[in-house]
């Protein structure tokens, strides 16, 4: 017998997401940045939360950082474990965003399949996607972490843009160049796009 006939839902007997969203004046959704390791994803992450902290709203943001240190701490980057990565990331993101919680995602997440999935866990409305988008040769340039030197001296296997793939999202919802634009461009354009789809209107 599968677990799942053991488990009784209380969705039923919780308080509802409208009832957080109106608590909160807000909107939940998922903001997902993917890009290059370097490209800026955590930087506008991080900026683009304090200007919307500054303006009232209530956030998280993800990266790994707090999540592989913690609940992804079992996984490596296999295309199978960064597939789990994101897979676990997209669970809780939309815990949070059901909950009426912006939620700003920083994850290299590389494929479009794993995008994919992050995108169905989440569900479509609430999932919007950001490419960071910098050349390998500015974000090996800039080796804020010293991993690509790392990755090209053989040091460290499979890295994301050196020796395994990064897919490029097709029809984000929003594209920053990062390497025409500085940071407060960046982060007033993320802030401009996003903000009708969690400001309540
Ligand atoms: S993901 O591919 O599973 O989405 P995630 O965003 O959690 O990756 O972590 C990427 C970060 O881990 C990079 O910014 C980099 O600092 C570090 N890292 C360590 N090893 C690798 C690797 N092989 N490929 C990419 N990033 C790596």
């Amino acid at each position: 017998m599968s677990q799942e006939s053991n488990i009784h839902p209380i969705f039923d007997r919780l308080l509802g997401r409208s009832q957080k969203e109106l608590f909160l004046n807000q909107k939940g959704k998922v903001i997902w940045m993917t890009g290059l390791s370097g490209s800026g994803k955590s930087t506008i992450a991080i900026a683009f939360e304090k200007l919307l902290h500054a303006k009232g709203f209530y956030t998280m943001v993800l990266d790994g950082d707090n999540t592989r240190t913690g609940i992804c701490n079992n996984l490596g980057f296999s295309l199978e474990d960064r597939a789990e990565n994101i897979r676990r990331i997209a669970e809780v993101s939309k815990l949070f965003a059901s909950n009426g919680i912006v939620c700003i995602n920083s994850f290299v997440s590389p494929t479009i399949a794993i995008r994919n999935t992050a995108k169905e866990i989440i569900g479509e409305q609430d999932f919007l996607e950001i490419y960071v988008n910098a050349p390998l040769e500015v974000c090996e340039a800039r080796d804020v972490k010293g991993l690509y030197k790392k990755a090209r001296n053989g040091e460290i296997k499979g890295f994301t843009g050196i020796d395994s793939p990064y897919e490029a999202p097709i029809d984000p919802f929003l594209e920053i160049k990062t390497d025409v634009l500085d940071l407060e461009s960046s982060v007033k354009q993320v802030f401009d796009k996003t903000l009708p789809f969690i400001q309540v209107s």
